[in-house]
């Protein structure tokens, strides 16, 4: 399985990352030193996914220490350079959260620091097996199954997080059960998460896999060619509200009228419980271009503007399980204004 964020021991110590812009063509890795190649790694993507992102604000802090270490910044400096990590990209509750884990330990020194974010990177994975169990335990109970057809919507495997996943932890699940027919990943516009990574990834772990265009998710689900959909978060509300990659509320609304089941799939890092409801989400609006240039070439009039959301909100009332490492709510079943809260212990 790829690693996508590790910490290199050595006598210059680094995060190492798999640089996922270039994936599927070239595999190669970023070493990161400085606060500024991280922040530019986490702003166009050369890591992404919630978990690890949180993963790599937690190791980021020891980044930023030992850079303070290397030019003798001052303590603010150093803070403010940790804030900068913080809020390098602003949907993703993990990655705060990564950031916001460590810090009370800065003062320890890095070493603390460091322990306690490889910590949560082991946690991390536990926390995807677990959840990968439940969901797929959910999953065939609901359906009445004993294999099914799987809709999937950008990352959410090894590469988006520290290993094994999350809603692609529970399709390899039920892989490893025999209960998986075939996955229809959707490409994911604009960078194409789903076509480049998912598909890269279902390929190495031999899943049966086609590729769709995002356009045609919500017709695949209304043939009924599909039994389930099941998805990632970057950001799980209080209520169940769900903000994930762009085009995630068409699958659920397509999901709702074809009677079929609509799956969120997270650790519980991507709980945010400070925040009650979707419309608090500040939704990422990335540059238009990245609609509007495809392989290098414009392929827009040079006039026309670009519309960019990364993420959007999928409410509750359509979301039939909401599946962590802690156990699985049914916000679609059961809603209420603080259902994530009877998980949260
Ligand atoms: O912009 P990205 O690629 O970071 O968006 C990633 C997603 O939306 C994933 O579905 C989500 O982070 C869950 S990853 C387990």
């Amino acid at each position: 399985m790829v690693l996508a964020v590790q910490w290199v021991a050595d006598d210059a110590p680094c995060l190492r990352l798999i640089d996922q812009r270039l994936l599927p063509a070239q595999e190669e890795y970023i070493d990161v030193r400085t606060v500024d190649v991280l922040i530019d790694a986490i702003r166009t993507l050369a890591v992404r996914g919630a978990p690890a992102l949180g993963a790599t604000g937690a190791l980021g802090v020891v980044v930023a220490m030992n850079e303070a270490a290397r030019n003798g910044w001052s303590e603010d400096r150093l803070q403010a350079e940790v804030d900068r990590v913080r809020d390098a990209r602003p949907t993703a509750v993990n990655l705060a959260w990564g950031v916001d884990q460590v810090r009370p330990l800065m003062s320890g020194g890095v070493d603390e620091v460091l322990a306690s974010a490889l910590r949560l990177v082991a946690e991390d994975e536990a926390a995807n097996r677990e959840l990968s169990r439940l969901g797929a335990d959910w999953i065939l109970a609901r359906t009445g199954r004993s294999s099914v057809r799987v809709v999937t919507h950008c990352n959410t495997g090894a590469l988006a997080t520290t290993a094994w996943g999350t809603a692609y932890g529970i399709i390899h699940e039920l892989q490893d059960r025999g209960a998986l027919e075939l996955v229809y990943a959707d490409e994911t516009r604009p960078l194409l998460q789903g076509s480049r990574l998912t598909s890269w990834e279902l390929t190495q772990d031999g899943i049966p896999h086609v590729v769709e265009c995002d356009g045609a998710a919500a017709s695949t689900i209304l043939r009924g060619l599909v039994d389930v959909a099941i998805i990632g978060a970057d950001r799980i509300t209080a209520n169940g509200d769900t903000a994930n990659k762009v085009g995630s509320v068409a699958l659920a609304l397509a999901c709702r009228r074809a009677g079929i089941p609509f799956v969120v799939a997270a650790p519980f890092s991507t709980v945010d419980l400070d925040t009650a409801t979707g419309d608090e989400i500040v939704i990422e609006e990335r540059s238009g271009d990245e609609v509007l240039v495809v392989a290098g070439h414009r392929v827009a009039p040079a006039t026309a503007r670009g519309f960019n959301p990364a993420f959007d909100v999928t409410p509750h009332d359509l979301i039939d399980a909401v599946v962590t490492e802690r156990g699985i709510v049914e916000p679609a079943a059961a809603p209420a204004a603080r259902l994530l809260d009877t998980i949260a212990d």
